[in-house]
């Protein structure tokens, strides 16, 4: 079972996903926590050149680097850990590039499926929680956090239309994405999550 957390930065993704690997192994399951870009060592150096503020780089370059992340780690990750039966939780998959880079950057969505076609190996996630966040609540937890990276570093208007971009991914495949109210407590965001679940493993 590959399950996704997609959402803007700040929206308290990590936090859930260690949670719902506590369920899981509760339930007798493996689990294996990943995150994208990055997840192997080529990764996470392609993660450092992304996320360095001081890059500038082309629209079209940074999606296919994403992609070139995303290869690397489902190859060598995801694929192999799906296989021996592992259920792969992953902070952030292909619908972040979709966001960021096609309705971020507006490169559009059907160009962001085109260069990821090869990267993702026809591995898909059954299941992806969209955490949602109003833009107020996601800049405070970012700027809690302390320095911003070269993604976090964008606009109001850069990160309106990735919320919007995740919206719209949302109801194209309304059977895969469950999309949760993030501006409740942990518990409660937890409990929604873990309720849905509960379902998959039936
Ligand atoms: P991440 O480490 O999840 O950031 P955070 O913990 O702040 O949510 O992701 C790094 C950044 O990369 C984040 O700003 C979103 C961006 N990103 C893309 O633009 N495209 C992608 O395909 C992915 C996976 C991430």
């Amino acid at each position: 079972m590959f399950i996704t957390f997609e959402g803007g930065d700040g929206t308290g993704k990590t936090t859930q996903i260690n949670l719902l690997k506590d369920f899981f192994e509760s339930r007798g399951k493996e689990v294996l926590i990943s995150r994208e870009p990055g997840g192997t060592p080529v990764a996470e150096k392609i993660r450092d050149i992304l996320l360095d503020k001081n890059n500038v780089m082309d629209d079209v370059t940074e999606a296919y680097l994403y992609a070139s992340a995303r290869a690397e780690h489902v190859r060598k990750v995801v694929k192999p850990a799906l296989e021996q039966g592992k259920v792969v939780l992953c902070d952030r998959f292909l619908d972040s590039s979709v966001a960021y880079q096609g309705y971020g950057r507006r490169l559009t969505a059907d160009k962001v499926m085109e260069i990821n076609a090869k990267a993702v190996d026809n591995v898909l996630p059954d299941r992806t929680y969209l955490l949602m966040l109003d833009a107020e609540a996601a800049e405070k937890r970012v700027t809690e956090r302390g320095e911003k990276d070269r993604m976090e570093s964008n606009g109001d208007d850069f990160k309106e239309r990735v919320n919007r971009g995740f919206l719209e991914e949302a109801k194209k495949h309304p059977e895969r994405i469950a999309v949760i109210d993030a501006g409740r407590s942990i518990e409660d965001v937890a409990a929604e999550i873990r309720r849905d679940a509960e379902k998959l493993l039936k």
